[in-house]
């Protein structure tokens, strides 16, 4: 039988709000990955090939807040201002968006979770609510210079709205203003894996799959 509650948090205006989700019983035998690091660093290219090598459920919060601001209402307008500034959204929205898409991946034999938590608080409220930490968190660490690089390269194709010159210097200090504190916390509990982000795509991958063969 499920244990779990699910109330929807539908703010009207996207103030933080309590998260009042549980996910929980389904979520204790699952693994569950973070991936961080800086705007750029990798974290998507990496989560879509390791998703598929480990039929892991990817869940790329970046995505799933698009698809929000993609949206034509007021909250989804709200979301895509946010966005764009390169701001976070506010915590309890985002974690209501995320045990929405855990919920969903009932099946999965575990979760990479992608750009999650971008801040203190988003770290100690995921475990509040699920009971746990993640099973591992996987950073990569890539120079300021090569995240601009590739981003502005991405932005030529106008792929996403948000890779221009001004909305890349606010992501970036967006990371750097709150990242730390996320990083010693992980670091304290030995959760951390650090894996050089500058080098290319199948290298990284190579290191991140030792990363996660290496789990109990
Ligand atoms: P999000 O979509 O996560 O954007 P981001 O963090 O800025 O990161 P990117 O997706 O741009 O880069 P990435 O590290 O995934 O690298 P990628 O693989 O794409 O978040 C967008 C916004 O949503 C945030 O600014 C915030 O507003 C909001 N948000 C997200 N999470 C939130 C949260 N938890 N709380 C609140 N708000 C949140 O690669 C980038 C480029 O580099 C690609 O072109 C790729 O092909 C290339 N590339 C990748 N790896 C390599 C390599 N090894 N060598 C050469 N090129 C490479």
């Amino acid at each position: 039988m499920k244990t779990h509650m699910r109330v929807t948090v539908l703010a009207a205006s996207l103030a933080d709000v309590p998260f009042l989700s549980l996910t929980t019983e389904k979520l204790k035998s699952q693994v569950i990955i973070f991936v961080i690091g800086g705007p750029g660093s990798g974290k998507g290219t990496q989560c879509e090939r390791l998703a598929a090598k480990y039929n892991f459920q990817h869940l790329g919060v970046g995505n799933l807040l698009r698809a929000e601001a993609g949206r034509p209402t007021g909250q989804g307008r709200q979301i895509k201002d946010i966005m764009l500034k390169g701001a976070l959204v506010p915590l309890g929205f985002v974690l209501d968006l995320l045990n929405d898409s855990l919920l969903k991946g009932e099946e999965a034999k575990g979760f990479l979770i992608d750009g999650f938590p971008r801040e203190l608080n988003q770290a100690k409220e995921f475990e509040r609510v699920v009971g746990r930490p993640p099973n591992i968190v996987i950073v990569l660490d890539c120079s300021t210079e090569t995240m601009i690089q590739r981003l502005l390269l991405r932005g030529q194709t106008g792929h996403r709205a948000d890779d221009h010159e001004v909305g890349i210097r606010q992501r970036l200090e967006t990371h750097y203003s709150l990242c730390e504190p996320v990083l010693t916390y992980y670091q304290h509990k030995n959760l951390l894996r650090n894996i050089l982000g500058e080098e290319p795509e199948d290298a990284i991958f190579t290191k991140c799959c030792s990363v996660i063969d290496s789990l109990p």
